[in-house]
């Protein structure tokens, strides 16, 4: 049988001799200030036990992978309702592009594009204030990571409040079009903490364990949302979790995957693991560069791909 913490070692090893890692994120100024050479990975098995190698205890900041966690939560509180605001279709568009929200009539086209993103925290403040909104978000993570000490990074959500005129277009235009009910900069207030979220590879291989595992949290034994959702969330993240790079990330990869700027991918091997890595150099489409190379050869040498 392989030897997982084996295959952890051998591609943290080959991570750290790797010398074109990709360039950090430049548009979120705080982001652009973080060490490109650090590459941590975090494995955690249904039955709760965790392998990891490299950076695996240093937090960075997950922005688009808390995508996926907004949608649970969001799909939680008000069910398939979720989808007359949002569509489920790959955009094939870079993560924070407009074109396709004037054809379609301000519906984003998934949940993990900005504009789906942002649509979905929306919803989510529906009967909240924004720092009870961004409270809820917090918490839900918190409780999935089953780890009360995550935070969010002020100085990452302020830098991008200061730098976020494209997703304010996104959402202005989106609630010209009826699809966004509260004010623009509270609406992006509470996306932008939520997209500053810290956490480290072992804490967000943690918090999707559920996504490996039908829906429930098999430590806790929560159920956190239904099988049939897991599965659906699985099948968004393999479609549209790499934004215009998806059909390449189940090509190499063939595991449902979210990425982020900040150099974060969670990737789920449904019913055998679920997997962070973290690695801030991207690539051309704005994902981990080594991050991707490194589940490649996990779920190669796992045999974990879906396919
Ligand atoms: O809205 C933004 O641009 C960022 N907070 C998140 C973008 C992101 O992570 C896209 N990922 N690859």
């Amino acid at each position: 049988m392989t030897d997982l913490q084996e295959v952890l070692d051998e591609i943290a090893a080959e991570a750290a001799s790797v010398e074109d890692c990709g360039v950090v994120a430049q548009y979120i100024p705080e982001l652009a200030k973080v060490d490109a050479k650090q590459f941590g990975i975090a494995v955690t098995l249904p039955d709760g036990t965790v392998h990891s190698a490299g950076d695996s205890a240093t937090g960075f900041s997950i922005q688009s992978v808390s995508k996926v966690f907004t949608l649970a939560l969001a799909l939680g509180k008000l069910g398939d309702s979720v989808w007359s605001s949002v569509g489920r279709e790959p955009s094939g568009n870079p993560f924070n592009s407009i074109v396709q929200l004037e054809q379609e009539k301000g519906r984003p086209r998934n949940p993990f594009i900005n504009a789906g993103a942002i649509a979905v925290v929306d919803l989510i403040m529906a009967g909240h204030q924004p720092k009870e909104a961004i409270g809820e978000i917090i918490q839900f993570i918190r409780h999935l990571a089953d780890d009360d000490s995550i935070l969010i990074d002020e100085h990452v959500a302020r830098s991008e409040t200061a730098h976020g005129d494209r997703n304010a277009s996104l959402a202005h235009f989106m609630r010209s079009f009826g699809n966004i009910d509260h004010p623009v900069d509270h609406v992006l207030g509470v996306y932008f903490h939520q997209c500053a979220l810290v956490m480290n590879c072992r804490q967000l291989a943690r918090a999707g364990l559920f996504l490996a595992s039908q829906g429930r949290d098999p430590v806790t034994g929560a159920q956190v949302v239904s099988e049939q959702r897991a599965r659906r969330i699985n099948a968004i993240m393999l479609t549209c979790g790499h934004y215009d790079g998806s059909g390449e990330f189940a090509f190499r990869v063939g595991l449902p995957g979210k990425s982020g700027v900040g150099g974060g991918i969670l990737a789920i091997a449904p019913g055998k693991a679920s997997i962070a890595v973290w690695s801030p150099g991207l690539d051309r489409v704005g994902n981990s560069k080594l991050g991707t190379a490194a589940l490649e050869q996990l779920a190669r040498r796992m045999d974990w791909s879906v396919f």
